[in-house]
């Protein structure tokens, strides 16, 4: 069974714009009528809320998007899809468990400090990224370095 945009967007609480922006990314699919109007397949309601679902929880777009490449575009997926899908997340959710716990552990010498320095804030250079970035001894003695790359 197909519904239109409007339709999918009323009964996803969504509006007809971010529909159409999620169609553009590749997380949704449609198709065209006859009278050249855009169809959805009625599964994509579910895939809404998965999408706005996995958004609450801090996956990116692109990361849902990836997942979502391995359900069917046009109908709805089975159960096994739908775990397997699933189960892939995990790892992407863990993972961003352990960077909220982390961040909330530096966030408390951070606060009233105020220095955001590269060498020593946590939050402002998490993991020290800049230094994973450039490897040797001018990434963190040249800033000129980071600003011409970044
Ligand atoms: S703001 Fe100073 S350590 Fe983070």
């Amino acid at each position: 069974m197909e519904i239109s945009v409007g339709e999918a967007a009323k009964r996803s609480g969504m509006a007809v714009s971010a529909l159409h922006f999620y169609e553009k990314k590749g997380l949704i699919h449609s198709w065209r009528n006859q009278g050249n109007q855009r169809r959805y397949h009625r599964s994509v309601i579910r895939r809404l809320a998965v999408i706005k679902a996995a958004q609450e929880v801090g996956l990116s777009l692109d990361e849902i998007a990836t997942s979502l490449q391995a359900l069917p575009k046009h109908q709805a997926p089975t159960r096994k899809q739908w775990d397997t899908m699933a189960a892939q997340w995990q790892a992407q959710l863990q993972h961003k468990i352990l960077q909220m716990q982390a961040l909330q552990k530096d966030l408390g010498s951070c606060i009233g400090c105020g220095c955001l320095s590269l060498e020593t804030c946590a939050i402002y250079n998490p993991q020290d990224v800049r230094a994973e970035k450039y490897t040797g001894q001018s990434s963190l003695t040249n800033p000129e370095d980071w600003n011409a790359e970044l």
